[in-house]
């Protein structure tokens, strides 16, 4: 496993985004810094968005929350709609959209694939430097002609511990479906992973504690726990799912509660 790293810092590129990085360094309790540092990761504010850089000598482009282009635009638009994979591990049928709570949102494009469906997700995250990168991406996707009519809707954001949000939910505030992607060790392989990936992997590292999260997920979903693995991987916690759908690098365990 990677060594983790100690939470970034936060710059604004111009003095006109410094009030929105201030507010963002408090409701994220994250540092705010005068200048970017001279290596590691770091968060800066600017003409676009909220962003996740590596400064220093192996750096790599940088990573934000991006709803209306790139790879999230073209994943609405040809991943496949309601018969991929995700969204029958889900249980999407004609005329049934599932009330989902994303457990581990991350960069939250699986949960705003199943949003884009049709589903109602909160999307949960733990990491304030995640969080807060979704919650630009948010705003941002809340201000484009195309998603403005059902981000706003389809698409909220819980910054906790999910296990401790879940248990906190009244009955009547229990999701049908709770997803579930933990942070997977990385392999052995030397194949580079894509930068996204090895930000988090390096800033995140494991998530040790999903079987924990995995019970509280059962307590809380009123049908079922979705759990996204590598196509080859074990079990979460080794545990025997319903039934599993599979794409090509991806597996769903689904586990129902009903
Ligand atoms: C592999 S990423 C998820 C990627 C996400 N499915 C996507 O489509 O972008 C895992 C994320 O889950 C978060 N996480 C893990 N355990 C959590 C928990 N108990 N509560 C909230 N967030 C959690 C981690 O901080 C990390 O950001």
């Amino acid at each position: 496993m990677p060594e983790r790293m100690p939470n970034p810092g936060l710059v604004a590129e111009h003095a006109l985004f410094a009030p929105a990085a201030g507010r963002l360094a408090q409701r994220y309790a994250l540092t705010r810094l005068a200048r970017p540092p001279a290596s590691g990761y770091y968060l800066c504010l600017g003409a676009e968005g909220l962003e996740l850089r590596l400064a220093g000598e192996h750096t790599h482009g940088p990573v934000r929350v991006d709803f209306t282009a790139g790879a999230m635009a073209h994943r609405r638009r040809f991943g496949g709609g309601r018969s991929q994979a995700l969204a029958r591990a889900v249980g999407l049928k004609p005329g049934y959209n599932p009330i989902v709570w994303d457990a581990t949102a991350g960069l939250g494009r699986d949960g705003f694939v199943l949003a884009s469906l049709g589903c109602r997700v909160t999307l949960c995250e733990r990491s304030p430097i995640l969080a807060a990168l979704l919650d630009d991406g948010l705003q941002r996707a809340s201000l484009d002609s195309e998603l403005a009519q059902w981000v706003e809707t389809r698409l909220s954001l819980v910054h906790d511990d999910a296990a401790a949000a879940l248990a906190g939910l009244s009955a009547a505030q229990r999701p049908d479906v709770v997803y579930l992607d933990p942070m997977y060790p990385p392999g052995k392989s030397k194949v580079l992973v894509k930068k996204e990936m090895r930000a988090l992997q390096q800033l995140l590292g494991e998530d040790a504690d999903s079987a924990g999260l995995l019970d509280a997920a059962l307590a809380s979903a009123r049908r079922r726990v979705v759990v996204k693995r590598p196509q080859r991987a074990g079990t979460l916690d080794k545990r025997r799912p319903t039934a599993s759908v599979a794409s090509k690098k991806t597996r769903y365990d689904l586990y129902v509660t009903v």
